[in-house]
């Protein structure tokens, strides 16, 4: 069986972490791409020396075109700039959408049939603008997010509780942003309701510091914000779908519908699979959590009906 072949626009934080991921689980030729010219060259230069110790057999290239991304069968894209001082939500729109939507042109003229996992932020909004410009079908184009969001509530549940991370699930839905929902009432501790463990007020920290969890980061970091949960979390969703694994997993799908929400894209369960999103689950949600998610859908909205593509 030929191998598989995974684009990933953009080489920097991101985007590098994610091809290094990618070569050390031998999951696929991997191609980096990015306009700073010898940088995706040379960070796939340095990966592919590092193949022999580790005893992966993959081809890493690096390019500023797109010409070598033939017939990827996944296509990440990490390509953005992250806000800088003085510059608004909105420029950042702007900027990144153009960015995401030359990427998308050029990807999918190459790589027609492929699957697109978009990461570049705001990351409701960045999936929309390739689900647009590629004309993919919308199981063929989603963005992460809830991956890594779930992964920060989950961590911060084991470490409050001294369990292992292993045994805490958790889940957390809506856009990647101010306005993301954590369900508490679906999270547990091996099968163990999360409110049978923790006190309320605990519950709430956790809560409060996984939806400021990439602030967190940025706020430590000072310059850039968080890539190794983000390729992490990238890794995942690349390998539930290579692997045909039926992962059920947030992610930010377009919904056309489902939980009353029609036209945009938002963090909700899906099933991930060989053809991408092979399901959107529909959980019961109480009023509250219901209000949350619709609040979150109209946060996605309002920034997507600022774009023009
Ligand atoms: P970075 O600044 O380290 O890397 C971005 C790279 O994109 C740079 O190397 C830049 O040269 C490249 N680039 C810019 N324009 C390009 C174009 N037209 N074509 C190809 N490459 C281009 O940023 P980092 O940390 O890798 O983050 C990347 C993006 O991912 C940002 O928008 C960031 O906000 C987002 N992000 C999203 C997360 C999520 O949960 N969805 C998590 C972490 C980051
Ligand atoms: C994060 O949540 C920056 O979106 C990115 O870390």
């Amino acid at each position: 069986m030929a191998r598989k072949k995974i684009t990933v626009i953009g080489a920097g934080n991101v985007g590098a972490t994610v091809a290094h991921r990618l070569v050390d689980k031998e999951l696929g030729d991997v191609v980096l791409v990015d306009i700073i010219e010898g940088l995706p060259q040379g960070k796939a230069l340095d990966l592919a020396e590092s193949t022999p110790v580790l005893g992966c057999d993959v081809r890493v290239v690096g390019s500023n075109g797109y010409r070598e991304t033939a017939d990827s069968d996944i296509i990440v894209i990490t390509a953005g700039v992250p806000r800088k001082p003085g510059m608004s939500r909105s420029d950042l729109l702007t900027i990144n959408t153009d960015i995401v939507r030359g990427a998308t042109q050029e990807a999918v003229k190459y790589s027609p049939n492929a699957i697109l996992i978009v990461v570049s932020n705001p990351l409701d909004a960045m999936a929309y603008v390739a689900y647009k410009v590629s004309g993919f079908p919308r199981e063929r184009v989603f963005g992460m997010a809830g991956i890594l969001d779930t992964a920060r509530m989950r961590y911060f549940i084991a470490e409050e509780l001294g369990v292992s991370v292993e045994d805490v699930f958790a889940f957390v839905l809506g856009s990647h942003g101010d306005e993301m929902v954590p369900l508490v009432r679906y999270s547990s501790v091996a099968g163990i309701p999360l409110a049978d463990l923790l006190p309320k007020e605990k519950i709430e920290a956790i809560v409060k510091r996984t939806r400021e969890g990439g602030a967190e980061i940025v706020s430590l970091l000072k310059a850039g914000s968080a890539y190794y949960a983000p390729s992490a979390a990238v890794v995942e969703m690349v390998e539930a779908v290579l692997k045909d694994k039926k992962k059920i997993r947030p992610c930010s799908v377009y919904l056309d519908g489902e939980y009353g929400i029609k036209g945009v894209f938002l963090g909700v369960p899906v099933k991930l699979g060989a053809s991408g999103v092979e399901q959107i689950l529909e959980i019961g949600l109480t009023l509250e959590e219901r209000a949350a998610l619709h609040r979150s859908a109209e946060a996605v909205r309002a920034l997507i009906e600022s774009i023009q593509l």
